[in-house]
């Protein structure tokens, strides 16, 4: 298999001793392997599933991977939509536990903000899991606002949006 390259991005003055870069094929084992620990909730063991290897190989040039010396520091995985160009999709945004609350993950939605209103983008989305409160509080923090159809413990929700049981909190925001 061919390795594909890694193009380096601007360092970040907020985020002294973190580099930024696309991702390379080569990172989807290294974040499957962190996904686990990093989510630390019930029932996403097996999250990584949502995160196979084709994120790597066909949307690495809008998606980023931050590490710094102890390793990886974190990732966003993130695209332009091919059927509906004016709308950004964010898939997967996970930090260090150890990194948080320091602005991280604010600073790659920013990124990705700008990046997709430069390409003509003027809606991002994103979705969540009912469960994951963290995340919840994270997005409206960012300005997304959620949708549902539904309440699922306590938040508003879609039912079985991705399936049976697979309920999901979706979050969009104008950019
Ligand atoms: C959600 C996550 C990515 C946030 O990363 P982070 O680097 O700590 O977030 P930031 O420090 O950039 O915070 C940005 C804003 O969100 C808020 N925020 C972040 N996590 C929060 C939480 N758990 N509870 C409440 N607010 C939170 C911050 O207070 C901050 O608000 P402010 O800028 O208005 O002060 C991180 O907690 C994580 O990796 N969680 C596990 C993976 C996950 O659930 N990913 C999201 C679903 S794909």
């Amino acid at each position: 298999m061919t390795e594909s390259v890694a193009p380096s991005l601007e360092p970040d003055p907020a985020h002294a001793g973190l580099r930024f870069r696309r991702p390379a094929v080569h990172d989807h084992a290294r974040v499957l392997a962190v996904i686990p620990g990093w989510w630390n909730l019930p029932g996403t063991a097996d999250l990584g599933r949502l995160l196979p290897r084709l994120f790597f190989q066909h949307f690495a040039d809008t998606s980023t991977i931050v590490e710094d010396e102890d390793g990886l520091a974190g990732f966003l995985i993130g695209f332009r939509s091919a059927s509906q160009p004016g709308v950004a999709y964010i898939h997967f945004v996970g930090v260090r536990p150890d990194l948080r609350t320091s602005g991280l993950a604010r600073t790659l939605y920013e990124r990705f903000f700008d990046a997709m209103r430069a390409s003509g983008c003027r809606r991002v989305d994103a979705i969540t899991g009912p469960r994951n409160v963290g995340s919840q509080r994270f997005h409206r923090a960012m300005g997304f606002e959620a949708t549902g159809d539904t309440e699922i413990e306590g938040v508003p929700s879609w039912r079985d949006y991705d399936g049976p049981g697979e309920h999901r909190v979706a979050f969009t925001r104008r950019l």
